[in-house]
């Protein structure tokens, strides 16, 4: 299953220049001195930022990936630190993707990456995700045993689904774990989402703000639940641990879900129903409440 079927190469005909899986050589020696620049920028305000909000998973992972604010990775070097630790390695791609070509290289430990980095007039925001969100967001969890399990599951659930109703599930389930994800700890909430930690303003706001909703992960609501990709997001899901997400993904049998799902109205965003476990934002501690690690209550 490592090479995309001809079949599926034919639904989804690459562009010239492109190989047939879509990937392109990273053409690393062709970024300038500049371009270096706004990497470096961008790693050191999020190391910053993220110091205390970020799940420790992050931190580990930028720490054995060699990840730093020494210039845009070099995806060969990169790969071979990571692909020696969970298998997964990252390949360069001209731009997004057909969801068929994305799913398959997930299924086969391969995380699709943008290879263009933003100018310094998109500093705090972009559409396109760059190599700064692909990368510095996406790939340090990469290197956790348990998020590496659950990202080739969820590539081979696509796989699966191919098209239709169910396809529209997994991008929700995809955009509030692995894009917008919070992680429970014994003393707040934790980031873990790509789209939050490579965000300088959304990285404060998912925790701290009164605005958003935070929510106990529920399969089932979250696949319900509309998204929006324009603004800071009204909710993120909040879950225990990527091993218990795991258990209630990857582990679990979906085929009664997609069923019950077919039949269940969409959830507007920012959406309070009465079964939803909500967290509230991160209180600032003490340091006394701090040390002795005192859990948030649940309101
Ligand atoms: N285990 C799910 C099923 O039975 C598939 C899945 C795995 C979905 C991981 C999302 C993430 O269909
Ligand atoms: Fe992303």
């Amino acid at each position: 299953m490592a090479a995309l079927s001809l079949e599926a190469q034919r639904r989804n005909p690459a562009p010239a220049g492109v190989a047939p899986d879509w990937t392109v050589p990273q053409h690393w020696s062709r970024y300038t001195p500049e371009q270096h620049g706004i990497w470096n920028r961008l790693f050191e305000r999020q190391q910053a930022q993220l110091a205390r909000r970020v799940v420790p998973a992050f931190r580990t992972g930028v720490e054995v990936l060699g990840l730093g604010a020494h210039g845009i990775p070099r995806f060969e070097a990169l790969n071979e630190r990571l692909s020696a630790i969970t298998g997964w390695s990252v390949v360069a791609v001209p731009g997004i993707v057909p969801e068929e070509v994305f799913f398959h290289h997930l299924a086969n430990r391969r995380f699709v990456a943008g290879r263009f980095i933003r100018t310094p007039a998109q500093l705090d925001y972009l559409q396109e995700p760059d190599v700064f969100h692909d990368v510095f967001g996406h790939v340090p969890l990469l290197a956790d045993a348990a998020y590496a399990r659950y990202m080739q599951a969820y590539g081979e659930a696509g796989v699966r689904a191919r098209e239709g109703p169910i396809l529209r599930h997994l991008a929700r389930l995809y955009w509030y774990t692995v894009e917008f994800g919070l992680m429970r700890a014994r003393d707040g909430l934790r980031l873990f989402g790509a789209g939050i930690v490579s965000s300088n303003g959304e990285s404060a706001y998912a925790l701290d703000s009164r605005e958003p909703l935070r929510i106990g992960f529920d399969v089932c609501r979250i696949m319900r639940t509309e998204y929006r990709i324009d603004s800071f997001q009204k909710n993120y899901f909040v879950i225990d641990s990527f091993e218990d997400l795991v258990r209630r993904t990857a582990d679990a049998d979906f085929t009664e879900l997609y069923a019950q799902l077919a039949a269940l109205p969409s959830i507007p965003v920012g959406t309070h129903l009465p079964g939803d476990v909500l967290y509230p934002p991160n209180p600032q501690l003490s340091c006394a409440q701090a040390q002795r690690g005192e859990p948030l209550p649940v309101i």
